[in-house]
């Protein structure tokens, strides 16, 4: 029998509607292929909403996004936007559907390909064989900690004020997902914190410790941000697993991404509690400056696809023939600009999907 999935898709701004549209292309081969139905609906969120509707995340996406099986979202965000009130930024509309959809679990993976590894700034023997996964608090932290604003003060100078704060309800919930991540790869788990100044890192950390008793069979180690920041360039194959807070998380796996030489090629997958809809995407942005050229790679959502439908859909086999065709693509030298070096066949964004598409069928 036919199984049915449905996907809200949020192309978003910049090169998100090029990128997305590549991704419901590859979607729909694998779904003839493996008895699959995807229904799509497209909704408004980022630039793209703020332009039509007058806010990032109208009510009416959060609504598509929780009446359907999975979200994939592309990207966000653009120079036309960045001066409206935060309340209208683009990035707020991503940050309330992270919040509305309980999406508390954001896992970055950063895999170096061997086709890839010239691409990496860092040297071939330091980040060969790189695989780590970044598993990032996203609904809590100084990202909606209270008090937050800019407030005066009783001498009438400015005070801006954001609040990084953790409950152990918190903590223990995205700690279980970093220990299970960990259990399915190589048993190693570093939390990262910042627990030599901070008390909320004080408390991850004694939480992490305690939970670390129902975990045996994964090894949990402890690193301070600023040292992990210099040991993810140093020696990143030290980490299989990261579990860290949404601050740090959004910065080292910025740094994680950069090993494997493009942020262009790496997928992410935003979760909550079981039962609600997963949103999965590129680690990078919109890309304005390239927006509409056909330069884009879109290789990263295509491997967002994938993750949604091995995380949130339980198609591993659909997700692995996805990822099998982006590897073919890379060993037959295909390249967009952004992973491009001498002696590669150079493609734009829709070649690079047609390609695809081929080695699919
Ligand atoms: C990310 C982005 C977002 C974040 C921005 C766009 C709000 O940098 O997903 O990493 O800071 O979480
Ligand atoms: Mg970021």
């Amino acid at each position: 029998m036919t199984k049915q999935h449905r996907i809200t898709l949020l192309p978003g701004d910049g090169i998100g509607p090029e990128i997305i549209a590549v991704a419901v292309e590859v979607l729909d081969a694998i779904a003839s292929k493996h008895d699959l139905k995807f229904t799509f609906t497209e909704a408004l969120i980022g630039g793209a909403a703020i332009d039509e509707t007058g806010e990032p995340l109208p009510e009416e996406t959060l609504t598509a996004c929780r009446h359907s099986d999975a979200v994939l979202l592309a990207a966000i965000g653009g120079y036309k936007w960045d001066n409206l009130p935060r309340q209208q930024r683009p990035e707020t509309g991503l940050l309330a559907m992270r919040a509305g959809l309980g999406l508390f679990a954001n896992l970055r993976p950063a895999t170096v390909l061997p086709q890839l590894i010239d691409a990496s700034s860092l040297k071939p023997e330091v980040v060969e064989g790189v695989d780590i996964m970044v598993v990032r608090e996203l609904t809590g932290g100084i990202y909606f900690g209270q008090p937050k604003g800019i407030f005066e003060t009783e001498t009438g100078e400015q005070r801006g004020v954001n609040t990084m704060a953790y409950s152990v309800s918190e903590i223990d919930r995205i700690a279980k997902v970093g220990f299970e991540t960990a259990q399915k790869r190589s048993g190693k788990l570093c939390s990262v914190d910042k627990a030599n100044v901070l008390d909320v890192s004080q408390l991850w950390r004694d939480r992490l410790t305690i939970m670390a008793q129902d975990y045996p069979d994964v090894e949990l180690s402890h690193l301070y941000v600023d040292n992990a920041a210099m040991q993810l360039v140093r020696a990143p194959k030290q980490f299989d697993t990261i579990v860290t807070g949404n601050l740090f998380g959004d910065i080292l796996s910025d740094a994680a991404a950069m090993l494997t030489g493009s942020i262009g090629m790496l997928p992410s997958a935003s979760l909550g509690s079981a039962g609600t809809p997963g949103v999965y995407e590129p680690v990078h942005g919109s890309a304005p400056d390239i927006a509409g050229q056909d330069k884009a790679n879109p290789l990263a959502q295509v491997l967002s696809a994938a993750m949604m439908l091995r995380y949130g859909l339980n198609e591993p086999d659909a997700a692995r023939e996805i990822e099998l065709a982006v590897h073919q693509v890379l060993d037959r030298g295909y390249r967009t600009g952004d992973i491009m070096s001498p002696g590669m066949k150079a493609v734009g964004c829709k070649e690079m999907g047609e390609v695809l598409l081929k080695l699919i069928d």
